[in-house]
């Protein structure tokens, strides 16, 4: 599907307030500045940097940043409460980010208010954070889980009282993507078009990064992600699949950097405290790396056989790894990557040692075929 042809694709970064929220981490007010920092130059629409009312770190964060960054907008998380406003708008926020539950589940159990009640809420707090800025984003929280109906009265409700933004939050990651084009479909067909509308998809069932991509597809303008997926419990679309899968997949355009992608995400990961799962997709060690015989002949062929991006578009790197599943094309690749040129035999060796040792020592390292290559030139033959 291409989507190029209508729109440019806002992106939402939340790593540093719904990110931070993430279980047993903590990040200081440097970390969070640092990295707010590379997100800007990534080139994100909006950094949400904290939740003002409930931190002082990110009170502080957003105060600093406010002086100085001047590409993305920074934008300051509150319930909806004049007191939550105040403070977000003290932080010196670009966007005032406002949010109330919308499902009877949350009413009843959380909030223990009437949907009246809310309806009243929203309006009279959005109103209020209009009278600090133009740019008020409003959230349904547990939208996807509301009464449809219910849902865009709370939408429309906001909408008159002044939010520019709205965002439509799944926020236990609790729908399928089918369903979530029909609900942002809907949603859209319900409100004027200059309302912006940004989709916030959490990875329960790990399909937040489909949910993301459908939701723009129904219409909505923006996605809300994180770098890395980091977020509550199973995390938040991450970042860098949305934004790819958007550029590679659908012809959509962001304003991101791609070629920062990967250098962003680990050192996201790194003042998260969290190491990356190799397999991660686009910046994981092992997102362009190959074994397998058949796949680095494909590669070294032409790579677009068995890569669906160039590495480098994303900041990755392409690797070719030698194991019991190595064949000639890649044993000789990496030799002649180490500077040899090598005979038949050596390969015949080499491919030996793989299948005999690979199995013990797991990990293949250039020492390993070093050292092979010296046994081999000291007379090393096959058993
Ligand atoms: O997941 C969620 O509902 C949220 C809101 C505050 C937008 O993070
Ligand atoms: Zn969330």
């Amino acid at each position: 599907m291409c989507i190029a042809t209508w729109r440019k694709v806002r992106i939402f970064d939340t790593t540093l307030r719904d990110g931070d929220q993430m279980a047993g981490v903590e990040l200081s007010l440097e970390d969070k500045i640092e990295i707010a920092r590379i997100l800007n130059e990534l080139g994100v629409d909006i950094i949400e940097a904290g939740f003002p009312a409930s931190s002082d770190v990110d009170f502080k964060t957003i105060r600093v940043l406010s002086r100085e960054v001047s590409g993305s907008k920074l934008a300051a998380l509150a319930r909806a409460t004049r007191k939550d406003v105040d403070a977000a708008a003290a932080s010196e926020a670009h966007v005032i980010h406002v949010f109330i539950a919308t499902s009877d589940i949350h009413l009843k159990y959380k909030l223990k208010l009437s949907r009246e009640e809310v309806l009243n809420r929203i309006s009279d707090v959005i109103e209020y954070a209009r009278s600090y800025t133009p740019l008020v984003l409003f959230s349904a929280e547990d939208g996807t889980r509301s009464d449809r109906e219910f849902l865009v009265q709370a939408y429309r409700e906001a909408v008159s009282a002044g939010a520019k933004y709205i965002n439509i939050p799944d926020t236990v990651g609790a729908i399928t993507p089918w369903e979530f084009y029909d609900l942002v479909a809907y949603i859209r067909s319900k409100l004027p078009r200059e309302v912006r509308i940004d989709v916030h998809c959490h990875n329960d069932f790990g399909m937040a990064t489909a949910n993301t991509l459908v939701g723009i597809a129904a219409g909505a303008d923006g996605a809300q992600v994180t770098i890395n997926g980091f977020g509550e419990r199973a995390g938040n679309a991450a970042l860098e699949e949305v934004v790819s899968a958007l550029h590679f997949l659908m012809g959509a355009e962001t304003g991101i950097k791609l070629e920062m992608l990967t250098e962003v995400s680990k050192l996201v990961a790194q003042k998260f405290g969290i190491s990356l799962q190799p397999n991660k997709p686009i910046v994981g060690l092992n997102a362009f790396a190959h074994e397998a015989g058949i796949h680095v002949h494909g590669v070294l062929e032409n790579p677009i056989t068995y890569e669906v991006m160039p590495p480098e578009a994303v900041g990755n790197r392409r690797r070719i790894v030698l194991g019991r599943h190595s064949g000639r094309h890649a044993v000789a690749w990496v030799l002649q990557e180490m500077g040899i040129d090598p005979p038949r035999e050596l390969i015949d060796y080499i491919l030996y040692k793989l299948k005999e040792v690979a199995p013990r020592i797991k990990k293949v390292t250039e020492d390993h075929i070093w050292s092979w290559v010296r046994e081999f030139r000291a007379g090393g033959a096959l058993a």
